[in-house]
């Protein structure tokens, strides 16, 4: 059972290599083209050039009754490089006609009160995050008139929307819980590096592992070159069976990316995410966000079966592939996850055990459909191999 597995492997291998090899010669051959429809994207639309025409001016500025200032600059640099460039100004001001604008008139009570009306233009085409939102504690906080609590814009901002993460956004408003953390949750610091924000706190939510592309060297996530999108390629080359990696794809999809990697090699590191980025608007109050540790780390806990593998994207947006959820326990994967070990959550330390006590005792260990004294014989020709 074992060696035709790893026949299968070896032959699926050189395939991916002359795939691969055409492959990168394509994205070699097409990304000057990419380059250049890019630059041409990036010109504002003529409708948008003509409301910046005026509001592109940095004096320009409107004073509320209460005494307060709405400044009406807005950078068309950064608009332009936001996710929301295609849908333009009109996307979320269909309100204003230049018939008879600009009518100056009183409308704007506060600052607060005309942020939170205009966060409401965002559920034309994101119903589903502001439902969630709705429910969520900040938006609790926001009825009961806390004038710092978030809308939409207080986390994403109005006219440089781009993907973000959860850290960089909660951290912040709320760099003074990192400490409070750390009363009652050990290497907190680690915790909050590897586990999102929202995962704990927005319990109702789904979780999964997200194994992202590390480079061990650098200590850094590794990110994926603008216009060369190669890594869903050659996981998806690497996927012949299509129903997501199991751990030897896994194990080859990195010894192909690290085939050029001289100072260290890229490794995975695993991150308690959220299963879809929508569920990061249910936010509880404090009192039910997740702290009891078996949530993780116990055998089989939740987050533990759903599993992708990523890189960070050009955009800063994960690119994600499926994994089984077996990849975390198998024996294959003690190389590829060498960062990652969450106690009782996969089983990598005691495999690494198991490992050792191979090599000085030679005993074989029945581990799922293999056993050690196989595994110990693939380690030894991986290095004749290299
Ligand atoms: C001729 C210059 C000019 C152009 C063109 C223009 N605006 Fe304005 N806009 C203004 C001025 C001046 C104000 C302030 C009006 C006031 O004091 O009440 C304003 C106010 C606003 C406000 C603040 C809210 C309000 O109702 O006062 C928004 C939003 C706005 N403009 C959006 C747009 C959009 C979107 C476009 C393009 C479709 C656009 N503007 C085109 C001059 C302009
Ligand atoms: C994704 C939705 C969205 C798009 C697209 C958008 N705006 Fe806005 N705009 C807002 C929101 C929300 C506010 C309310 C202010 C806030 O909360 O920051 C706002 C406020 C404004 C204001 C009032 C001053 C201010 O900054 O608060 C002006 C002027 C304005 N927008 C002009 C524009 C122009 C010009 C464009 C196109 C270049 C544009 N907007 C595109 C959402 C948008
Ligand atoms: C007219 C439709 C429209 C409106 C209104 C709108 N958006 Fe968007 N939004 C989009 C589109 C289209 C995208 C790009 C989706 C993509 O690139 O996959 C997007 C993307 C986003 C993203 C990034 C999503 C990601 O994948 O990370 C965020 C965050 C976002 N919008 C927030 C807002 C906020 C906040 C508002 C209100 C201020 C708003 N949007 C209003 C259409 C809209
Ligand atoms: C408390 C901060 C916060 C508030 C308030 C907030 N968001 Fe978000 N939003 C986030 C974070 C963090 C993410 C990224 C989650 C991830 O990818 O893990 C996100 C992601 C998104 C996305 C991308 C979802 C996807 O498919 O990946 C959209 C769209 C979005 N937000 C729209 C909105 C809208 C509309 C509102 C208002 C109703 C809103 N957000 C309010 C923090 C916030
Ligand atoms: C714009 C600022 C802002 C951002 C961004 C923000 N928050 Fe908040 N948050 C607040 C405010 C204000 C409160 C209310 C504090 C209070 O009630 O004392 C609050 C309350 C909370 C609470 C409840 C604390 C308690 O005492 O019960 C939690 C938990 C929380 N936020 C988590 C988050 C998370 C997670 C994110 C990122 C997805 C985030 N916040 C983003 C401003 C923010
Ligand atoms: C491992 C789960 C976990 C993670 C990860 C986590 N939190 Fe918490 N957080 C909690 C729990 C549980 C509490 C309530 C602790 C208590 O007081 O009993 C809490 C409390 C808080 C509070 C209230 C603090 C206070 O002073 O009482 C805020 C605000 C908060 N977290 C924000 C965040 C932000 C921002 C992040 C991401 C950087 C984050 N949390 C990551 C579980 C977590
Ligand atoms: C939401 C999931 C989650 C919760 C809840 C959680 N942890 Fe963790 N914890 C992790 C993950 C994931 C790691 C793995 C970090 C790594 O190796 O990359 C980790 C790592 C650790 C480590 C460090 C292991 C090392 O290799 O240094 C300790 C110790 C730990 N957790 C203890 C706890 C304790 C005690 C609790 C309960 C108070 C707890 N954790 C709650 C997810 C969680």
């Amino acid at each position: 059972m074992a060696r035709l597995r790893k026949e299968d492997t070896a032959t699926r291998g050189r395939f991916h290599k002359d795939f691969l090899v055409g492959i990168i010669a394509a994205f070699l051959l097409f990304s000057a083209t990419f380059m250049t429809v890019r630059a041409a994207d990036s010109a504002l639309s003529e409708a948008d050039k003509g409301c910046l025409s005026c509001h592109s001016s940095e004096g320009l500025k409107k004073d509320l009754a209460n005494g307060e200032t709405l400044a009406l600059h807005v950078q068309g640099e950064a608009f332009a490089k936001s996710v929301h460039k295609a849908i333009g100004c009109a996307g979320c001001h269909g309100d204003v006609d230049l018939k008879n604008h600009p009518a100056a008139q009183d409308n704007i009570k506060s600052l607060r009160q005309y942020a939170i009306e205009r966060a409401a233009a965002c559920r034309q085409c994101h119903e589903d995050a502001f439902k969630q939102h709705e429910g969520s504690l900040h938006a609790a906080r926001v009825s009961q008139g806390n004038p710092l609590a978030p809308v939409c814009t207080g986390c994403h901002g109005s006219h440089s929307v781009s993907p973000k993460t959860a850290y960089e956004t909660c951290v912040n408003c709320h760099s003074a819980a990192l400490g409070a953390h750390r009363k009652w949750l050990p290497n907190a610091g680690l915790h909050h590096e590897v586990v999102s924000c929202a995962a704990c706190h927005a319990p109702a939510a789904l979780r999964m592992i997200d194994l992202r592309l590390y480079d061990s060297a650098a200590k850094g996530w590794v990110s994926e070159k603008e216009g060369s999108p190669l890594f869903e390629k050659l996981a998806r080359s690497m996927d012949a069976d299509g129903n997501g990696l199991d751990a030897a794809e896994l194990r080859n999809l990195l010894r192909e990316i690290n085939r050029d990697a001289i100072a260290a090699p890229r490794t995975l590191r695993g991150r308690v995410e959220l299963r879809t980025g929508v569920e990061a608007h249910r936010l509880s109050d404090k009192t039910q966000a997740i702290k009891a540790c078996d949530n993780c780390h116990s055998d089989g806990a939740e987050p533990f079966r759903n599993i992708t593998v990523s890189i960070t994207g050009p955009d800063g947006r994960p690119v994600r592939y499926r994994a089984r959820k077996e990849v975390l326990s198998s024996v294959l994967s003690v190389e590829s996850l060498r960062e990652f070990y969450a106690i009782g959550g996969t089983r990598n330390k005691f495999l690494d055990v198991l490992f050792v006590l191979a090599l000085f005792g030679g005993i074989a260990v029945p581990v799922g459909h293999m056993t050690v004294k196989w595994l110990f014989r693939k380690y030894l020709k991986r290095g004749e191999g290299r």
